[in-house]
Order: C-alpha cells, then sequence, then structure tokens
C-alpha cells in the first residue's frame, strides 16, 4: 500500500499518472471504477479547488467523498493523529487531507490502512504538481527541453514542482530573493532526479537570468496559508519579483503563464499578465479535477 505525500513518492508514476489524467479528460475512461468506495476529506486549511476537485472526482468516479472540517473532528479537540488514523481506516478506502504541518500527514500515513494523499501541506502540494504538468504538455507538447521558471517564494508548490520537473527531466530555475529558497532536503532530491533525467536545475536571486529561455513562467502567492504573521515582510522582500509584461518580455515569446491559485493580482502577478493571452490559469484548475481522479483510480482503485 502506498501513500502521495511527495511527488517522490511517484516516482515511477508520474507518467503513468499523467497518461491516466489524459484519458479521463478525453472521455477515455468509461464506468465507475470506485464503486463502493469512500474517500474522507480532511481540511485543516481554506480550500476551493482541491476540496471540489477531489469531492467532484470521488462523485464521477462513482465513490462517496467525505468532507472533515478538523475543527469538526475530534482531532480537532485534541484527539490523536493515531487514533483518527486507525479509526478512518476502519470505514473509508482513503484519505485526503490538507494539513498544516507535513509531519502530521506523515504520521497520520504511518498509521492508517488506506492509502493517504497530501492536498498541500507547508512542504509540498503533489497533486498541484500533477495537474500542472498535465496542463504543460497540453500547451508546450513536452518536457525534455523545455524550462519552467518559478518566481517568488520558493514554498510548498515550489517544492513539488522541483521534484516532479526533474522527474520528467524538464528544466527549471527558481528566481527567489535571499531567504526564500526552497526546502534544502527537497532541493537535493530534485538535482539527484535532474542529474538522473538530463535535467537543470538554477536557483538564483537574478530574476533575468531565471526568466531568460522560459517557456513557462510560474508564482505563487507571497504569504501562503500559515505564513501571515510575516505578510509585511514578505510584501517588502519579495516586490521586486512580480510577474509583470517586462519580466515576462525575458522569456520565450510563446511562453505561458501559470499558478495555482488563488491568486492575489496586483502582488505576486499583474492582472495584465494572469488575465492576458499568455496566461493559462483556468485550464490548470481545471486539471486539477483530471488529475485528481487519475490519482484516486491510482491508490484508490
Ligand atoms: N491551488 C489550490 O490548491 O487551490 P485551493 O487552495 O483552492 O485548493
Ligand atoms: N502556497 C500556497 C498555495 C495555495 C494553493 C499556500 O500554501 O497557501
Amino acid at each position: 500500500m502506498s501513500d502521495l505525500l511527495s511527488v517522490c513518492d511517484i516516482k515511477n508514476d508520474v507518467e503513468n499518472i499523467l497518461e491516466i489524467a489524459k484519458k479521463f479528460k478525453e472521455g477515455k475512461i468509461e464506468g465507475k471504477p470506485l464503486e463502493g468506495k469512500a474517500l474522507a476529506m480532511i481540511f485543516q486549511k481554506s480550500s476551493t479547488r482541491t476540496r471540489v476537485s477531489f469531492d467532484v472526482g470521488m462523485y464521477q468516479l462513482g465513490g462517496r467523498p467525505i468532507f472533515l472540517s478538523s475543527s469538526d473532528l475530534q482531532m480537532g479537540r485534541g484527539e490523536p493523529i493515531s487514533d483518527t488514523a486507525k479509526v478512518l481506516s476502519r470505514f473509508v478506502d482513503g484519505i485526503m487531507i490538507r494539513a498544516i504541518e507535513h509531519d502530521d500527514v506523515v504520521e497520520l500515513a504511518e498509521y492508517s490502512d488506506v492509502p493517504v494523499i497530501s492536498g498541500l501541506t507547508n512542504l509540498e502540494h503533489p497533486c498541484q504538481a500533477l495537474a500542472d504538468m498535465l496542463t504543460i504538455k497540453e500547451h508546450l507538447g513536452e518536457f525534455k527541453g523545455k524550462k519552467l521558471c518559478f518566481v517568488g517564494d520558493g514554498n510548498n508548490v515550489c517544492n513539488s514542482l522541483l521534484l516532479i520537473t526533474a522527474i520528467l527531466g524538464m528544466d527549471m530555475s527558481v528566481a527567489c530573493p535571499e531567504g526564500y529558497e526552497p526546502n534544502e532536503e527537497i532541493l537535493k532530491k530534485a538535482e539527484k532526479l535532474a542529474n538522473e533525467n538530463n535535467a537543470k536545475i538554477t536557483i538564483t536571486s537574478d530574476i533575468k537570468e531565471a526568466v531568460s529561455n522560459s517557456d513557462t513562467i510560474y508564482t505563487d502567492v507571497w504569504v501562503s496559508m500559515g505564513d501571515e504573521a510575516e505578510e509585511a515582510k514578505r510584501q517588502k522582500d519579495l516586490s521586486p519579483y512580480q510577474v509583470n509584461k517586462e519580466l515576462m518580455s525575458y522569456a520565450n515569446p510563446d511562453a505561458i503563464f501559470m499558478h495555482c491559485l488563488p491568486a492575489i493580482r496586483g502582488e505576486e502577478v499583474t492582472s495584465e499578465v494572469i488575465d492576458g493571452p499568455q496566461s493559462v490559469i483556468y485550464d490548470e484548475a481545471e486539471n486539477r479535477l483530471h488529475a485528481q481522479k487519475a490519482v484516486l483510480y491510482h491508490f484508490l482503485g
């Protein structure tokens, strides 16, 4: 039995999952492969895309999603994660969790008898990365020889992108100010994977260097959920890293713009870019559903 806590957990399955996601999108997988199965969905943080795409995905596959806000669960009143995992395992066929602390999800998976799927933690956002790669494949046609540039805070989304691009052999650069670099351990793992797959990773504070020759410009909010106390400092430190028309002009002319959403127009990206012709944000959001269905099919099917 396996879990999806990190992109590394699906190192050998990424291409297969993307292929299944494409088939779901094209309507080529019929029937109700998850009929009679139930998915517990624990949310310790807000969500629009992850919650709705897992819920609708589960429904379309014939299964039953159960939304569990952590404030309503006994876990929110201090019931141990281990008991929660063992009890839920007696009821459901899989647990999806959006958690504040990555280590709590690791603990949940340790005690769970059913697959645990991360819907975002402070460290990674693996399901987002899968949807992003599906979107890139659709728009760029391939991964090898292409470059993704992530601009801004080297956060959970950036960490998962580093791993997944390295697995697929796509080059990736990160343009971030000092102190906002991606997680060190993840970076080491990504560099090893990139070496194996002839891909290149660059981490730099030099925006022009990072953006040049890029086929995808990707950004995310400067203040992630949980970082609210640092809001003012983050806005100040990250303001030179706004994705605007000038920054886009350093990338390849047909580069696409991506953002996991939710976005703050006027902060990490201007309206001109996110609502402009190069933006593929709504394809990217839609692909959460197709990727989620492929993940559910892979882990629960
Ligand atoms: N991109 C993403 O995970 O969106 P939500 O926070 O709305 O789920
Ligand atoms: N980095 C953001 C992603 C939201 C989908 C956060 O963690 O809040």
